[in-house]
C-alpha cells in the first residue's frame, strides 16, 4: 500500500488536511521547497499578493484583463478570438535519437500544456473532439491547468476530467504543475489517474530496457524545481525525457544530459501578429525557445502552444495544439528533430 505524506498548505483552504501520494515526497521532503511553495501560495490566496519569480504578470493585472475584453467585445473580435480558442490542431512531430533504447523505438507521447480548463467554456469538448481516434503510449501534461492564479481550483477539477476521460495512453497519464497550479491540485489529478511528478522521475519499462520520465515544479514562478532532486533514481546513460512548465532550465537540462525537454507556459504568444509572430512570450529563456521545436547542445526540446488561453480567452494568429510525438532511433546521416 502506497504511503501518504500530509501537505496541509495555505491553498488548501477547502481541502486542508489534503494528503500528497508518497511519489511526491522528494520535492516535499525538501523542506525549503515545501514552505516556500507554501509562502507563495498563500499569498495567491489574496488578490495582488502575488510573490513568486516575475511578480508582475500580465494576468495578474485585471484592470489591463478588463479593457482588453472590453477593446476586444466593442471591436467584435472577442468571439472570433473565443473561437480561435476553441479550433485546436493536432501537431505529429518525430524526435530521433542516437541513444533512444531499441525497445522504445516508435514511442508515441501525447503532449497537452497549459489547458487551462476552466477558462472557455467548450474547452473540453472541443479537446476530446480533437483527441478521439488518438492511441498513444503515454500522455504528459506539462502544467496550467486551470484558468485564473489566485482563489480556489475547485472549478478546474470537473473539466480536467472530462478531457483525461479522452486520453487514450498504455501507459497512463504523467503530470507537472505550472505557475497558475496549487500544490492542493496534486491530490485532484493523481485521484484522476494522473501520475504527478514534483521533481521525481518514473522509469517506463519495456522488457528489459526502460525509459525515464523526469519532472520538475514550476521554474518560471514558483522557482521550486529541483532537477537535480528529480534526477537522483535515475541511472547514469539512461534516456531520459524532462517535463517542465517553461523552457527556462534549458541550461541545466543540457548540462546533466536530457535527451527529450517537453514543456509549454508560453502559449506560443497566445496572440500574435499574423505570420505567428508572437508579441509577448513571458519567459526569460531566448526567444528562440519560447514556441516549437529548438535544440540546445545534446538537448532536443519542444515548446508547446499549448491548449488553453491565460489572461484572455481568445487567441488570434496562434492556434492552440495538441502534440504527438513519436520517438525514433537516428539513423546514420540523418538530423535532430523533424520539423512538422
Ligand atoms: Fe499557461
Amino acid at each position: 500500500m502506497s504511503r501518504v505524506i500530509g501537505f496541509p498548505g495555505a491553498a488548501s483552504r477547502q481541502e486542508s488536511g489534503a494528503e500528497l501520494s508518497r511519489h511526491t515526497k522528494s520535492l516535499y521532503g525538501t523542506k525549503d521547497f515545501r514552505e516556500k511553495r507554501r509562502r507563495i501560495e498563500s499569498r495567491h490566496l489574496r488578490p495582488g499578493g502575488h510573490q513568486g519569480r516575475g511578480s508582475f504578470h500580465l494576468e495578474n493585472v485585471h484592470l489591463i484583463c478588463t479593457l482588453l475584453r472590453a477593446v476586444l467585445c466593442v471591436s467584435g473580435m472577442l468571439r472570433r478570438g473565443e473561437r480561435n480558442a476553441l479550433d485546436s490542431r493536432l501537431r505529429t512531430l518525430e524526435f530521433e535519437f542516437a541513444n533512444l533504447p531499441a525497445s522504445f523505438e516508435g514511442f508515441r507521447i501525447l503532449h497537452l500544456s497549459d489547458i487551462h480548463a476552466d477558462g472557455l467554456a467548450g474547452l473540453a469538448e472541443a479537446s476530446c473532439a480533437r483527441l478521439r481516434g488518438l492511441e498513444a503510449d503515454l500522455c504528459v501534461l506539462t502544467g496550467d491547468y486551470r484558468y485564473d492564479i489566485e482563489g480556489s481550483c475547485a472549478a478546474v477539477y470537473p473539466e480536467m476530467g472530462k478531457i483525461l476521460a479522452c486520453v487514450r495512453a498504455k501507459h497512463g497519464v504523467v503530470g507537472i504543475l505550472g505557475n497558475h497550479d496549487f500544490a492542493e491540485k496534486i491530490v485532484h489529478l493523481e485521484r484522476m489517474g494522473v501520475r504527478v511528478l514534483m521533481n521525481d522521475s518514473l522509469e517506463i519499462r519495456r522488457g528489459i530496457e526502460s525509459i525515464w520520465i523526469c519532472g520538475v515544479d514550476d521554474p518560471h514562478y514558483y522557482g521550486c524545481d529541483d532537477l537535480p532532486g528529480a534526477l537522483a533514481p535515475v541511472p547514469e546513460g539512461a534516456f531520459k525525457v524532462l517535463l517542465a512548465h517553461s523552457p527556462e532550465l534549458y541550461e541545466e537540462a543540457a548540462d546533466r544530459g536530457i535527451d527529450l525537454y517537453l514543456c509549454g507556459h508560453t502559449h506560443a504568444g497566445q496572440v500574435c501578429l499574423p505570420g505567428g509572430i508572437p508579441i509577448v512570450l513571458n519567459t526569460s529563456a531566448p526567444r528562440r525557445f519560447a514556441r516549437g521545436i529548438w535544440r540546445h547542445g545534446h538537448v532536443q526540446g519542444y515548446t508547446s502552444a499549448g491548449i488553453g488561453c491565460s489572461l484572455l480567452p481568445v487567441r488570434f494568429n496562434c492556434p492552440p495544439e495538441i502534440t504527438l510525438i513519436e520517438l525514433r532511433t537516428k539513423q546514420e546521416g540523418t538530423g535532430a528533430g523533424s520539423p512538422p
